[in-house]
């Protein structure tokens, strides 16, 4: 089985039509940021872990480094995603070629591991989205997913339906890790939908005037797991973002911050410490560019940003739509849209900038063809 280590170029950014990987996502493959013991994302997983080791000692495996490379089965199909869903499409994931992917989420390894017969796994790894930009948005971020399986020793005599009795414990467990986690925060759950589960329902913890949903899940599939496992058992899965709870958990601003080699942010975190406070330890000023143009037919705000991400790497904060309006004579619809520039770890000289607005104008005009105005 291949690892996340090994990761050819030629592997990822490939001459089929469908590739759409830039070389800013191939140069995160394999960072595996979740396996630094110090780094806030490492510490949220050994907490993690460290819950379930105590409710269930020895019950849990860990999967950390499963190939973040999957197949369209995998990160679809085997997950009863229909046909047509969004997520499907080239706006939204990154293909390597017509059915190759990067997960766009830990539950592309659930069919194959209840193939292997696991009965109760977690697991942790980057999963790839293309998405708009702002603080709490990157292109690479990491989820853990949890999965339990129950027997009918299990639900029998506990005077509940099966489905009734796994979505209790479930909504016992994630209830009893947010408080692992966060102290005693409140939490309320809302339904949701995903295809892999039934019925779904997300957890939502209120943090700073604010509910945030931290986690989707629900009693997976039958069909998945009957298929995949074995007939006669119930299920409960959940996936969870990493990024997301340690914002919460250590106040930091931006989601950018995790992707910093910068020793004033390291230095701040350590393993097993839950405690620690980011400080924010230097101010840049930012910059803002506009640019005007009609779109094109076959526009969109993740193309926009995939282009701007492209050329201005990490030193784009924020790409926002600040103005509208259709021509009713041309029929022809123009968009204004600010561009933030600021760095994390250094100031940007108006030289630097306006060379970047430069090559980001161009690139509107040439891939995605729309016309500046
Ligand atoms: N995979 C879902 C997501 O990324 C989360 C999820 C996992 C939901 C498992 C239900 C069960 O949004």
């Amino acid at each position: 089985q291949r690892t996340s280590q090994s990761i050819a170029r030629s592997d990822i950014i490939t001459g089929s039509p469908q590739n759409n990987v830039t070389d800013t996502i191939f140069d995160k493959l394999g960072t595996n940021l979740h396996q630094r013991k110090d780094h806030p994302l490492g510490i949220i997983k050994e907490a993690i872990f460290e819950y379930f080791e105590q409710s269930d000692p020895g019950k849990f495996k860990l999967f950390e480094d499963l190939y973040p490379v999957v197949t369209t089965a995998q990160n679809f199909d085997e997950l009863l995603i229909p046909a047509d869903h969004v997520s499907r499409s080239d706006n939204d994931t990154y293909y390597v070629d017509g059915e190759t992917v990067l997960r766009c989420h830990t539950s592309a390894h659930q069919a194959e591991l209840l193939r292997e017969k696991h009965k109760n796994f977690l697991v942790i790894g980057d999963v790839y989205r293309r998405d708009t930009i702002d603080a709490t948005h990157y292109p690479v971020f990491h989820q853990m997913e949890g999965v339990k399986i129950f027997e009918p020793s299990d639900w029998e005599g506990s005077g509940l339906g099966e489905v009734e009795y796994v979505r209790e414990d479930l909504k016992r467990t994630l209830e009893g890790l947010a408080k692992h986690l966060f102290g005693d925060v409140e939490c309320r759950w809302v339904d949701a939908y995903f295809p892999f589960t039934d019925p779904s329902i997300e957890l939502e913890i209120f943090f700073n005037d604010e509910w945030l949903e931290v986690l989707g899940c629900g009693v997976m599939q039958q069909q998945i797991l009957d298929g995949n496992y074995g007939e006669g058992k119930r299920a409960w899965a959940f996936g969870l973002g990493i990024e997301r709870l340690a914002m919460i958990l250590f106040d930091i601003p931006d989601i950018r911050l995790f992707w910093s080699e910068d020793e004033r942010f390291l230095k701040q975190f350590k393993a097993g410490d839950l405690s620690s406070k980011f400080k924010s330890f230097s101010k840049f000023p930012p910059c803002n560019k506009d640019v005007a143009f009609w779109i094109s037919e076959d526009f969109t705000e993740n193309n926009l940003c995939e282009t701007v991400r492209g050329i201005a790497g990490d030193i784009v904060e924020e790409v926002k739509l600040i103005d509208e309006f259709a021509n009713p004579k041309t029929g022809k619809t123009s968009h204004c849209y600010r561009i933030v520039y600021r760095s994390m770890e250094r100031s940007l000289t108006d030289e630097e900038i306006n060379s970047v607005q430069d090559k980001v104008r161009s690139a509107l005009e040439d891939e995605l063809k729309v016309e500046l105005r």
